[in-house]
Parts: structure tokens; sequence; C-alpha cells
């Protein structure tokens, strides 16, 4: 049976589109091949009613491409809920019990609430994300998605060309220091030392052009410190207008995956007494955007 793939209706209905018709446990090349070209048309899809477990998500995701492991985050391996090929995003802790409010795994979790493209900070960053919904609160955490192709497309030619040369350093470092959240290990200011990103970044299928924004930068090349944020968060604001914004509302089983090339994403709030649990697999754009 073909895939059907329906428009959200964001961005002149060329951003998100829903994918049914298809089991996500069991596709063909074909199916993947469609997905393709669907996803760099729409940049993310839902895929409803998904049942599927950790296994069956990393083998449906590394179809798209080698894998990324879950090294972004602050859990050592013995405080680890899921494996190492699996991005916890819950609130809870190995055993399965809601993380206590100033749990300091949950205070850096919530770096996710800022807008970001994922692992922006690593020096190669992600292609796709795909985020499964195991628990969802009764009320609240959505996720955004921000069009990053439409905010380009929306800037002056004036502006374009101010940006174009802009390289950018982005570090788990400057996203959580924005918050306020400083309690850092020796060893994780080391591993999230700054790397380096062009601000303008061209997909390499589509060849549309699009802002490579994250609230992991810090700063700009050979800019003043205030300056660059400043820059940064008039271009953020630019391109996280409504218009180039659509939330997703989970439920149960859906399968979300976006191009982190061209989107940037955020978490909304909710009750963090209930549980939330999304598993997150990554799929690597496996070569750097700069040489050095
Ligand atoms: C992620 C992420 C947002 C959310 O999984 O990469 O940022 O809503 N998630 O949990
Ligand atoms: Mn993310």
């Amino acid at each position: 049976m073909p895939l059907h793939i329906d428009a959200l209706g964001a961005c002149n209905n060329e951003f998100g589109a829903t994918v049914t018709g298809l089991n996500v446990a069991d596709t063909t090349q074909r199916d993947i091949q469609d997905i393709e070209a669907a996803i760099d048309r729409y940049a993310v899809l839902i895929f409803p009613d998904q049942q599927i477990d950790d296994a069956e998500q990393f083998a449906f995701s590394n179809k798209f491409g080698c894998m990324e492991k879950a090294t972004g985050d602050i859990n050592q391996n013995e405080d680890r809920r899921l494996a190492l090929d699996i991005n916890d995003i819950s609130n809870l802790d190995k055993n399965g019990a809601v993380l206590q409010r100033d749990n300091r795994a949950r205070l850096f979790g919530l770096g996710n609430m800022l807008w970001h493209s994922d692992s922006s900070f690593k020096t190669i960053p992600a292609k796709y994300s795909l985020l499964s919904a195991r628990v969802v609160p009764e009320a609240g955490g959505n996720t955004e998605f921000a069009d990053m192709r439409a905010a380009w497309n929306a800037l002056s030619p004036e502006q374009q060309d101010e940006c174009k040369e802009l390289i950018c350093e982005h570090s788990q470092l400057y996203s959580r220091g924005a918050l306020g959240f400083e309690d850092f290990t020796a060893e994780e200011r080391v591993k999230w030392a700054p790397v380096l990103q062009p601000l303008v970044r061209q997909h390499p299928t589509t060849k549309a052009s699009s802002l490579f924004l994250s609230s992991h930068i810090g700063t700009i090349l050979d800019w003043p410190v205030p300056e660059a944020r400043l820059f940064i968060r008039d271009l953020t604001e630019h391109a996280t207008q409504d218009n180039y914004v659509f939330a997703h509302e989970w439920k149960r089983w859906d399968l979300v995956m976006w191009d982190n090339r061209v989107t940037m994403h955020r978490a909304r709030r909710y009750d963090h007494t209930q549980p939330r649990d999304l598993h997150r697999t990554t799929v690597s754009s496996e070569t750097r955007l700069l040489d050095s």
C-alpha cells in the first residue's frame, strides 16, 4: 500500500506532514525513499499510531543513515535508564520515578525548552531526529517546530549577505548557561568545548539555504560577545515568528521525525509532577560543515 502524505498547512503547505498507511517496523526500500522525499519537502513528518519498542525505533532510524550515540546528556552510564543508542527525553529516573524539581538531570533537560537544532554542539551535528511518545502528560508538553528555510527566504538580500560568511560557536555550556545552569563538572566543560558551525547552510539534496540557529550558539567568530548574542537573538526572534512555526500536540505512540538541518524545535511546559516519556533516536549528518 502506498504511503499517504498530508501536509499540515504551515508555511504555505510546505512545512510538516502526517504520514499514514505504513508500519514503521515493517518498511520496504520504496517506503524509505518516499519518506526521504517527503522529509526533504516537509522537514517534519508525523507518523501516528506507531507502537514500537526501542529496537524497532533504532532499526527504522538506521535506514536513514549512521546513528549518533546519546552522548549529549549528563547521565553517567550507571544512571542511564535507556541504552546509549537512545536519547532519554523524559522526566524519569532509572527506576521510572518522576524526577524531583531540583534534580540536576531535570534542570539540564529544561534546555530542550529553548529553540535548538539537535547536536549542533557536536562537530558533526544531527541530520534526523526521531521522537517516539511512550507516555504523555494530560496537558501541555507540546513540541514546536520552526522552518529555517522559510526564515532564511524572508530575510532581505542585505540581511542574507550579512549572515552568509558568519561562523558561530555552539556549546551546551552556552544553552544551559542562558538558563542559569552552570553546574558542570570539569569533565563536562572539556567534553562540551564550543564547536564551530556556519550560520547559513545548504541542504545537500534540495540545495535549499537555511539559517543554522540554535540556543547552543554563544558567540560569532571574531565578534564581541554581547553584539554576537544580540544579533543571534534578533535572528532567532525573526525565525520563530508564528508564521514559520507549528506546534505538535502529542498522542501516545506518535513518532515524529524531523530534519535538523532545516528546522529548530523546542519543548513546551507541562506539569512536572506528571510523567512524560519520549525516546529519541538520532541520525548523524556524517560530515562536518566546516573543515576545521
Ligand atoms: C528532543 C527535544 C523536545 C520535546 O527530543 O530533541 O528537543 O518536546 N525534544 O521533548
Ligand atoms: Mn532537541
